[in-house]
Parts: C-alpha cells; sequence; structure tokens
C-alpha cells in the first residue's frame, strides 16, 4: 500500500499513528514489540514526533525492544551514527531500559564479527535459533535512496544475493565505506516494513521501485517484499511526483 501525504510533516504524523496503532497490536497481541529503526535523515521528523508529550504517553516504550536495520563504520556518538540520531530524537526523551536497546557494533574492526553478534542477538530476543529460519519484526522502518538503496543494501552490491545470512558487514564501493546491514531474507519475514520516502530527489527512483521492471541488482528496495506480513510506503507529493498510479491521500 502507498499513502500519499502534502510533505514530510503530515507523511511523519501519519507514520507516527501507524508506528502507535502497530506496536498497541504487538504488544496485546504478543505483549512484547520489535522495531527495527531506519537511519538516514528522513526518519528523524518521526522519531520527534513520537518523543513528543501529547504522544510519549500514548505507547506502552517499555514492551518494546530497539533495533537498527543498519549502521555505519562509525561509533554511537558519531554525528553519522543512526543510534546516535535514534537516540538523541526518540530514546533519550522515553528512558528507554539499556537492555531494551541493541545497537548495532559497526565501528568494531572485524565487521563479520559484528554483524554475526547483531545476528545472536537478534536471535536471542526474538526468541529464535540463530542460524535458522529469519525471526520476524513487529515492524522495521526503513528509508530509500536516491538510488533505489534500502538500508545498506547498495546497488550492484554482494550483499543483495545474500540468502542465509540475517545480517552482513559490507563495504559499500560507491561511498567508498563500511557498513553493517539486515540482509533481505530477515527484512522480508517482519509482520510489518513501512517505508518513508520524502523529496523531489527520490521521485525518479520511487516511480522506478514501484512501478518499473524488476530490477533489484539496481534497484535493491524492490528486493524487499514482505514474505507474509505487510509493507506499507509513506510518501510525500514531492516523492510521489512521477507516480502514475495516485496513491491513497
Ligand atoms: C542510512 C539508511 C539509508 C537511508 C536512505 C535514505 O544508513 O542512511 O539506512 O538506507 O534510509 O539512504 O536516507 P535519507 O532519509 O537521509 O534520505
Amino acid at each position: 500500500m502507498i499513502r500519499r501525504y502534502k510533505g514530510l510533516e503530515e507523511l511523519s504524523d501519519a507514520a507516527a499513528d501507524e508506528f502507535s496503532r502497530l506496536v498497541h497490536d504487538a504488544t496485546a497481541t504478543r505483549g512484547s514489540c520489535s522495531v527495527a529503526l531506519a537511519g538516514g535523515s528522513t526518519p528523524r521528523r518521526l522519531y520527534e514526533i513520537l518523543a513528543t508529550p501529547a504522544r510519549k504517553g500514548k505507547v506502552q516504550w517499555d514492551r518494546i525492544d530497539f533495533f537498527w536495520g543498519d549502521e555505519r563504520a562509525v561509533p554511537a556518538d558519531h554525528p553519522g551514527s543512526n543510534f546516535r540520531m535514534a537516540k538523541q530524537a526518540l530514546l533519550d526523551e522515553l528512558a528507554i531500559r539499556a537492555d531494551h536497546i541493541h545497537r548495532i557494533e559497526a565501528e568494531r574492526e572485524d565487521r563479520d564479527v559484528a554483524a554475526l553478534d547483531y545476528q545472536r542477538e537478534i536471535a536471542r530476543v526474538l526468541r529464535a535459533p540463530s542460524g535458522g529460519k529469519p525471526p520476524a519484526f513487529d515492524l522495521v522502518l526503513l528509508g530509500m535512496g536516491a538510488d533505489g538503496h534500502t538500508a545498506s543494501l547498495f546497488p550492484n552490491t554482494e550483499v543483495l544475493g545474500e540468502r542465509e545470512r540475517w545480517v552482513v558487514g559490507l563495504h559499500v564501493p560507491g561511498l567508498d565505506t563500511e557498513r553493517v546491514t539486515m540482509t533481505a531474507p530477515i527484512l522480508n519475514a517482519a509482520r510489518h516494513l513501512l517505508f518513508m520516502v520524502s523529496g523531489a530527489d527520490k521521485a525518479s527512483a520511487l516511480a522506478a521501485v514501484l512501478e518499473g521492471p524488476h530490477d533489484p541488482m539496481r534497484l535493491p528496495a524492490q528486493l524487499i517484499r514482505p514474505i507474509s506480513g505487510a509493507s506499507t510506503w509513506f510518501v510525500d507529493e514531492a516523492a510521489a511526483a512521477k507516480l502514475t498510479m495516485r496513491p491513497l491521500p
């Protein structure tokens, strides 16, 4: 499903409603909720809105385990850290228990070991045997780059073909940088995938991903389709400008 909004503010406000609804349903059904947060800049406004006094009292924060879909190879206090962004915009405002915050240690020298350790942490918290079938996150938040990447699944990288590991470390040639990312198998196992895409610079990629030929090596966001869950795209008018189908208002 594609839901269209005027701008980032309206998109983020609607995404906050959906976040709260999904967390409520998960905690009512299973007593807990596992969320993988998105990085980059788009989700910051969502996190800030969720942390406002008007909203923060409406979510059972102590039932949520927070993970990240990907992380840059930087320390936790680095300006480019996805963890730092979510910590500042959301988690610090809510006094979340430290044992419910599961940071990817992507700054470690051996990123393959860091990725394996993160997979083990996911397995422990979501009560699934590590190395077996990927467990289902209740909610995965994702952004999309102007090149059609999502998480750290970048075009023409080997990680796109990963079918076993849930988390991998990788070098991103296009950015000449290192990352740790969740892979398609675990992202697609999610109960709910919530994409947030804002801005004119995303319009071409969004139209190609949603309406163009299936070409996931070139457009990795096309790899991310829920196996049995649901996927919702929250997009603003600028990002939706090149879509032919009219998303739901
Ligand atoms: C990251 C994210 C990445 C992001 C897109 C969109 O680490 O940067 O995981 O996938 O969601 O690049 O980024 P913006 O929201 O900043 O446009």
